[in-house]
């Protein structure tokens, strides 16, 4: 599936300062936005309001002054908290008695691990908004009968691989294409020291594991990954006594505030075994990692404001947002509040004049998923910008820094690939070309966003992994622009 995403218009006489903007749209003669199609009553309503608009629009910060900028603008939901969705399911499974899961995450990722729950035993029913669980209790798990299939979803396969090892449930984990080139050492190595037989091939999947964890253990958790925390600490619930994780950066810390929803007490990210989980009622919030591309696709166009609603605004999740004060991007928070355990708000971002800035590692922890993107806005601010400390990003579902730096460059930009990061100078119009999203959900979206701000129109191949964490994400772009995205398929 390809997504076309179109730009600003393209003006024939167009004045940085002056008050008039007068456009004569090269969309139209590109035999797009044909009178009585969808794109065409798009055209015109973005005409409409880039004249009422008119001089805000032409002296957008994003780069592209000399072009009136595409619109986005409104407030939205976005599905629930992927991160969060994956941990409610393995715990509410662990639990005695039925889970409600409101707002579960819709995404390709969370059916991977709910797949694979129902291979072990569990029944899962999902009825409207609710996702009950019928949950087992700490030992109720089925041993599979085929390999669990947990598709590309890096955080299925590392936390159940501490469900598996610690319930002693002979099991192999399998993943598609992309999933079976990342690396999982990381958690072979801590569950085998608690105890359990486990085998990778060459450090990746498919993993075996045989045997049971029984050993509590203090483990370092290096690189820092909330995906390697929580396996450990799930293993950790089975065994007898405290097993601890240290990081030297923080990271996500859902399942430590998950916990305690199904009664365990977790202080930091320790737990102690043998746990007893009970059923209970989990509320979702909206995903801050798909709110930043709405976000972003005000920062792009930058003619009025976008809100994200109800979205969890976790401080280990939201480096994002540090990144935007450094940026000088004009944001705020509202209606702050607390869904089981997590807190939320409505975040809303402006018309923003942007600067360049550095970032290092304890940001790019706390924004591990938002890095491509943040690359993306760095080419919107005046200056050169760096990132560093992102190393990790090569062992995502692609090695992000590389396709990041590739596609800016195939777009204009400038951009060095660094061996942990990118170096990007900004403020130079972008231009659209075809994107290949490499079969990676976030590079899809990401340069949707860029595209949004690239003369021309930007067609990014692979568009359906966006599927991955966001469905509806290319319609909701398309209500946000009023009609700068197609889809075909
Ligand atoms: C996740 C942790 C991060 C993140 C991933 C989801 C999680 O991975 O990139 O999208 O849900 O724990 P790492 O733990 O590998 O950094």
């Amino acid at each position: 599936m390809r997504a076309i995403v179109r730009g600003p218009a393209q003006p024939e006489i167009h004045s940085c300062r002056g008050t008039e903007t007068v456009e004569r749209g090269s969309a139209t003669r590109r035999g797009r936005g044909a009178p009585g199609s969808a794109l065409f009553g798009a055209l015109r309503r973005h005409r409409r309001s880039t004249e009422v608009d008119g001089p805000r629009s032409a002296v957008a910060g994003n780069g592209n002054c000399g072009f009136p900028a595409q619109h986005a603008s409104g407030s939205y939901r976005v599905p629930g908290d992927k991160s969060i969705s994956h941990r409610a399911l393995v715990l509410a499974a662990l639990a005695d008695g039925v889970s409600e899961i409101v707002g579960l995450a819709p995404g390709a990722d969370v059916q991977s691990t709910a797949r694979c729950l129902r291979a072990l035993g569990i029944t899962i029913d999902i009825e409207g908004n609710t996702t009950r669980v019928h949950g087992r209790g700490i030992a109720g798990l089925r041993a599979p009968t085929s390999p669990l299939d947990c598709g590309n979803s890096g955080t299925t396969m590392r936390m159940l691989s501490g469900v598996l090892a610690g319930a002693g449930i002979e099991a192999t984990l399998i993943g598609d294409a992309s999933l079976s080139r990342r690396p999982m050492e990381r958690v072979a190595r801590p569950l085998a020291q608690m105890g359990v037989q486990i085998e990778t091939t060459n450090g990746h999947a498919p993993i075996r594991i045989r045997g049971r964890a029984t050993r509590a253990i203090t483990w370092e958790s290096a690189p820092p990954s909330a995906q390697v925390k929580t396996c450990v600490l799930l293993a950790g619930l089975f065994c007898d006594g405290e097993t601890h994780v240290h990081e030297s950066l923080t990271t996500r810390d859902h399942t430590e505030r998950l916990l305690p929803q199904f009664g365990v007490a977790a202080t930091g990210a320790r737990v102690r075994g043998p746990a007893q989980l009970h059923a209970t009622r989990i509320e979702v919030p909206g995903d801050f990692s798909s709110a930043a591309f709405l976000l972003g696709a005000a920062l792009a166009t930058n003619v009025s404001g976008v809100s994200v609603t109800n979205v969890g605004i976790n401080p280990t999740r939201t480096g994002l947002l540090d990144a935007f004060r450094a940026l000088g991007v004009s944001f705020s928070q509202g209606d702050v509040s607390a869904i089981s355990g997590e807190p939320t708000a409505t975040v809303r971002c402006a018309p923003s004049t942007l600067r360049a800035a550095n970032f290092q590692s304890a940001l790019v922890a706390r924004a591990i998923d938002e890095i491509p993107l943040l690359a993306v806005l760095c080419t919107f601010a005046n200056g050169t910008s760096e990132l560093r400390g992102a190393a990790e990003l090569r062992v995502k579902e692609s090695d992000r820094l590389a396709l990041v730096a590739r596609g800016l460059a195939a777009m204009g930009a400038t951009v060095d690939e660094l061996p942990d990061g990118l170096r990007i100078t900004g403020g130079r119009a972008l231009h659209g070309t075809t994107i290949d999203s490499g079969g990676d959900h976030r590079i899809a979206m990401s340069f949707a966003i860029a595209g949004l701000a690239a003369k021309g129109e930007t067609i990014i191949d692979g568009a359906e992994w966006a599927d991955i964490s966001y469905p509806g994400f290319w319609t909701t772009l398309g209500e946000i622009t009023r009609g700068a995205v197609r889809v075909d398929t």
